[in-house]
């Protein structure tokens, strides 16, 4: 009842803001994970593709199963929805991890350059005209995650097939650490930032003793000032995000210092650091920023994977999701995030019936926020924090639709924590703090969690 009635007194408020700023929108892809040994023509339910490791698949249809990477059917149509929904954006962000989870045995250094270079060429083909940003992940290298602080194959291979969509300049940082920095569409006071964070990745062998890998973090502070100096509006892109795994508790992917030092870069340069988007967890979520007084001063927005593989990352329940793809609405004088909407394709829905992507949310709708600005983000977190309604919906959205189970109080302090402290003592600080607050919950959260866990196990069971 409390639910229903929150979303029925929204909509009554709900007015248009259409026509006050110039509205842009892009869109937002990541961690496609193609597997091209993904067949149903394998016939035996035991090895319809590789990177379900064994694991049986009985489910798996034509658009794929949630035990797989995305077989060419998933990347063809999420890529054609993307085309059918919005064909024109102003710029599309493609935040990496192609290839497959397999063992490096599996793949190789031209196995995942053909990958890349498959998805980049299908991409331009359906967006000719239309500017990408692409980041590495830590799947776009062999060996997987070693990406190294210097020149080699794959950066050149890569950088020559994304060619047309980096600037000349933008090609020599690239080619040296796989970062870059141009101004957003060539445009005067706009600018973005494609990082390479893989560097600071603690399964990054090559770079774990290194203070400084590929001089990214002294590259993007002098241009993060220079921009300031030229009032610029900055975007970040990049694949693995600072911060915790909000599926897995005390589970961080920078080594310590690097997290620390990327978390500095934010609070120095907050005012012009208008959005970053990120990848890699293949769930719904985002991270805040906040001053050293507490004030939301910028907001990370993690885009769920195309693939719905679910992951085997030890101490993970259930860890798949449905493919989702996003457009971000943005306003085009300051770079301000409007709002973002994600679409998604339901995988048991699509191998019985076809794939139809719909619409899965608005954030201004389902979080009753006026947009996307660190503040709002803050409201949105503390309305997911404090009310259960809004904690099971985001729950919902974080594996877009897959797991719609209830989130019990261990899983509010994880997810609730991992989007407030990307710091790590900070972090360590929320999950105590919480875990001691939350063991004398309100009768009505614990009277509304039996009654949802009611009906999620006649539900499942
Ligand atoms: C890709 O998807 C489009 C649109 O759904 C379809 O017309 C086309 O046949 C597909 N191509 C392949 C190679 O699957
Ligand atoms: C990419 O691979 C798919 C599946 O093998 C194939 O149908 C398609 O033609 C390839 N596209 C390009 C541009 O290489
Ligand atoms: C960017 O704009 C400048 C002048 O404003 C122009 O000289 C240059 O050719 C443009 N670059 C691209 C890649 O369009
Ligand atoms: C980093 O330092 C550790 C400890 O000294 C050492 O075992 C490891 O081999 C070093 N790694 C590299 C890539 O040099
Ligand atoms: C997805 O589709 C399946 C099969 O049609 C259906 O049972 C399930 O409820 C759908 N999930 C959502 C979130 O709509
Ligand atoms: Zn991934
Ligand atoms: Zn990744």
């Amino acid at each position: 009842m409390d639910c229903i009635w929150k979303i029925l007194f929204f909509s009554l408020l709900t007015f248009d803001r259409q026509g006050e700023v110039l509205t842009g929108h892009f869109w937002h892809i990541t961690d496609l994970h193609w597997d091209p040994t993904y067949s149903l023509a394998n016939g035996n339910s035991q090895s319809v593709c590789t990177s379900s490791g064994n694991r049986p698949t009985p489910h798996a249809g034509k658009f794929g199963d949630y035990l797989c990477d995305s077989p060419w059917n998933l990347i063809n149509s999420s890529l054609s929805a993307m085309r059918d929904i919005l064909p024109d954006p102003d710029f599309i962000i493609w935040t990496g991890d192609d290839t497959p989870h397999v063992p490096n045995e599996d793949l190789g250094e031209e196995a995942v350059l053909n990958i890349i270079g498959n998805l980049t060429h299908t991409l331009k083909e359906l967006f000719p005209y239309t500017k990408v940003y692409s980041a590495l992940g830590n799947h776009d290298y062999h060996p997987k995650n070693q990406l190294p602080p210097e020149q080699n194959l794959i950066y050149e291979q890569t950088q020559k097939m994304w060619e047309r969509w980096l600037d000349p300049p933008s090609r020599d940082t690239y080619k040296r650490g796989g970062y870059y920095t141009e101004k957003l569409l060539n445009q005067t006071g706009f600018r973005v930032l494609v990082l390479n964070t893989n560097l600071y990745y603690n399964q990054n062998k090559v770079t774990e003793n290194l203070s400084d890998p590929a001089d990214q973090f002294r590259w993007a502070d002098r241009v993060l000032t220079e921009a300031a100096k030229a009032n610029e509006k900055v975007y970040i892109i990049g694949h693995v995000p600072p911060g915790f795994f909000e599926k897995k508790r005390h589970k961080p992917w920078f080594q310590p210092e690097f997290n620390k030092h990327y978390v500095d870069l934010i609070q120095k340069h907050h005012d012009i650091i208008t959005g970053q988007f990120f990848g890699h967890h293949h769930t719904d979520s985002f991270r805040m920023f906040y001053s050293t007084s507490g004030s939301p001063i910028s907001v990370m927005f993690l885009t769920p994977g195309v693939t719905p593989w679910k992951t085997t990352l030890p101490g993970v329940v259930d860890g798949a999701n449905n493919p989702g793809i996003r457009v971000f609405e943005y306003d085009a004088k300051t770079l301000l995030v409007k709002d973002m909407v994600t679409y998604y394709l339901n995988l048991t829905h699509a191998n019985i019936a076809g794939p139809r992507w719909e619409k899965e949310y608005r954030l201004t709708e389902a979080f009753r926020v006026p947009d996307g600005s660190p503040a709002s983000m803050h409201r949105v977190l503390e309305r997911i924090a404090n009310d259960n309604c809004y904690l099971q919906k985001y729950y919902g959205f974080n594996s877009v639709n897959y797991d719609l189970s209830v989130c019990d109080a261990d899983c509010r302090i994880d997810h609730v924590c991992s989007m407030r402290e990307v710091d790590f003592q900070a972090y360590e600080r929320c999950v105590e703090k919480e875990g001691a607050s939350s063991t004398a919950p309100a009768p009505l959260t614990v009277a509304l969690a039996a009654v949802l866990g009611t009906w999620a196990s006649y539900k499942h069971f």
